[in-house]
């Protein structure tokens, strides 16, 4: 199936309470996981790729290149979307460009007017071409790629206004952080939450910093609107740890063990059962 954009994975997630993950990629073995863990369970899937990650992996047009043939080569049935993740105004332009189905404009950081203005025409451009857009409000806290943000509560208000501009989705500020939890975070702000939800009705509202929280939070979360999750981190420390294991149990110096497909497999498989495990909470399986 070729990549649809995210709006009726996300309609159906918002309706029958559940939500979609985003899974950032950043190779092949990242890719090929995700999509295989959504094909074999069945559920639809949003592959994330944040600016930092568009440079490494030698720009746009080739990632659309790999992910529109894995599609086919893996024979892969599911709704897929291929999302900028926190993109700049002139970010979500090349994407659109370049094939992506999904873009995010992330104008946290701009004056409330300026972001309306930027997102204003972000939305006329994605309905045009039949993408769907992701907006955000208040910064998600942490760091992710260079992109350092407070960890804000979002206003209710903002929302609204940015809501009504016609995007496909919000992101907005409820407490969550990119990247591990500190010891002392407070949590999520479920009553900010609750506020946003109230204000914005069906559309669906995204989580950032889908690592590290805990499972009755993500739960109540998508009971309150939640219908998009990102996760990053969680994967990237999956792939590290195993990595990290067949190394230094010696495996990379037994026989072949130092052949790439041999040395990243560990790792691979440990992104498609964190993939797996997030599915399973998130309510997807079986959705597509
Ligand atoms: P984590 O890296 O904390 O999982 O956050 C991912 C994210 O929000 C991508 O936008």
């Amino acid at each position: 199936m070729p990549l649809v954009n995210a709006k009726e994975m996300l309609t159906k997630a918002k309706a029958g309470h559940y939500a979609v993950g985003q899974f950032n990629i950043n190779n092949l073995e990242w890719t090929k996981a995700i999509l295989l863990t959504a094909q074999e369970l069945n559920s639809p899937v949003i592959l994330g790729v944040s600016e930092g990650a568009g440079k490494y992996m030698c720009g746009y047009t080739t990632i659309v290149g790999m992910v529109n043939g894995m599609l086919n080569e893996l024979n892969i049935t599911v709704p897929v979307a291929l999302h900028l993740d926190h993109g700049s105004y002139d970010g979500a332009k090349a994407c659109i460009e370049a094939g992506f189905s999904s873009v995010m404009f992330d104008g946290s950081h701009y004056a409330i007017e300026e972001n309306i203005a930027k997102t204003k025409e972000l939305v006329a451009i994605c309905e045009e071409k039949g993408l769907s857009l992701e907006a955000e409000v208040g910064s998600i806290g942490g760091e992710e790629d260079g992109v350092v943000g407070a960890g804000e509560c979002a206003d209710p208000d903002e929302c609204k206004m940015i809501a009504d501009l016609g995007v496909t989705m919000l992101a907005a500020g409820i407490g969550n952080i990119h990247g591990k939890y500190p010891e002392n975070w407070a949590g999520l702000s479920f009553d900010t939450l609750e506020a946003i939800s109230n204000k914005i009705g069906d559309m669906p509202l995204v989580l950032h910093g889908g690592t590290g929280i805990p499972e009755d939070m993500i739960k109540k979360a998508i009971s309150l609107g939640v219908s998009k999750i990102n996760v990053n981190t969680e994967c990237q420390l999956a792939f590290a740890a195993a990595t990290r294991e067949y190394v230094e149990a010696g495996k990379d110096l037994q026989g072949k063990g130092f052949d790439p497909r041999k040395l990243l497999a560990p790792g691979f498989e440990a992104i498609k059962a964190t993939v797996k495990e997030k599915m399973e909470l998130f309510g997807s399986v079986d959705k597509a």
